[in-house]
């Protein structure tokens, strides 16, 4: 039976490619910034430029009524963020926005594409490093058309964990964060790391560079073509609290298996976050 969906997966790569050479040449100029929903919560005009280029090759290349688009500064604009079965693209033009303002050397294009509600395939292109990171559903996750595979470590004293202060600055909140990455670090780990992109994190935790990423606050868009990319270079998602992961919750853990993110969820001490699709 022909491939319904590899069409739309080359077309998803070649389209992160380009937006990250937008991306690039942007970081050149002097970047104009604004804030949405806290002072610390970054967008830029290369934001939404990325996601309208994005968004529109995607429409003229699939047609606008068949598929349907979750993209952060789309929503960040009042559109809807309900995933429903028709095939969604899942769109975070710049995923590092703090990043990509400040120089800091990571930032990522990410783009999931779901039908009934189920990943079938994720792209992110790291544009600073140039690496091109995607995976489809059974079918391996690759760097640059390498094979990646999570790393084998069972053993969480010899870890190193990822996690992310996020963009709430709410004291409670950010005093459960750093208790839990204490208790993380007090295990002992090897070390605790953020790279400031979600999807560069789950790409980490991809390549057996890290053995976890995990963090309450994110958005679908942050991570769901990295659920894939995880996925299928044989990690495990979870959710904080030990359930199955969903991506609309804005809770996540991934790991290089469940024994590593079975440890850190004892660790979690878990806080509200609003879940992307409430009505
Ligand atoms: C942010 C990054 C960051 C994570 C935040 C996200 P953005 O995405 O992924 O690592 O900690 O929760 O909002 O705003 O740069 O696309």
């Amino acid at each position: 039976m022909e491939d319904p969906w590899q069409k739309a997966y080359d077309f998803a790569v070649t389209v992160a490619r380009k937006a990250g050479e937008v991306i690039r040449k942007a970081g050149e100029s002097e970047i104009k910034v604004s804030t949405k929903s806290s002072t610390v919560d970054l967008v830029t005009k290369t934001d939404e430029r990325v996601e309208k280029i994005i968004i529109g090759s995607l429409k003229e290349e699939f047609g606008e009524g068949t598929h349907c688009f979750i993209g952060e500064e789309s929503v960040a604009k009042g559109e809807p963020c309900i995933l429903t079965h028709k095939p969604t693209w899942i769109i975070d033009p710049v995923d590092g926005t703090t990043n990509f303002v400040h120089g800091f050397p990571f930032v990522a294009v990410s783009i999931a594409f779901a039908v009934n509600k189920q990943l079938e395939f994720g792209v992110i292109y790291s544009c600073l490093e140039d690496k091109m990171y995607k995976a489809r559903n059974g079918k391996g996750a690759y760097c640059d058309d390498e094979l990646i595979q999570v790393s084998d470590v069972k053993d969480i004293n010899k870890s190193i964990i990822i996690s992310e202060h996020g963009t709430d600055r709410s004291p409670e909140k950010v005093k459960k964060i750093f208790s839990t990455m204490q208790k993380i670090l007090c295990i002992p780990v090897h070390g605790l790391r953020g790279s400031g992109t979600a999807a560069t994190n789950m790409c980490l935790v991809a390549t057996g560079a890290v053995e976890a990423f995990f963090e309450i606050g994110i958005h679908c868009w942050d991570i769901a073509a990295g659920a894939v990319i995880v996925k299928e270079a044989g990690g495990v998602l979870l959710d904080v609290d030990g359930g199955p992961f969903d991506l609309m919750s804005r809770r996540m853990v991934s790991a290089n298996n469940e024994v590593i993110a079975r440890r850190i969820i004892k660790e979690i001490e878990i806080f509200s976050a609003e879940r992307d699709d409430k009505e």
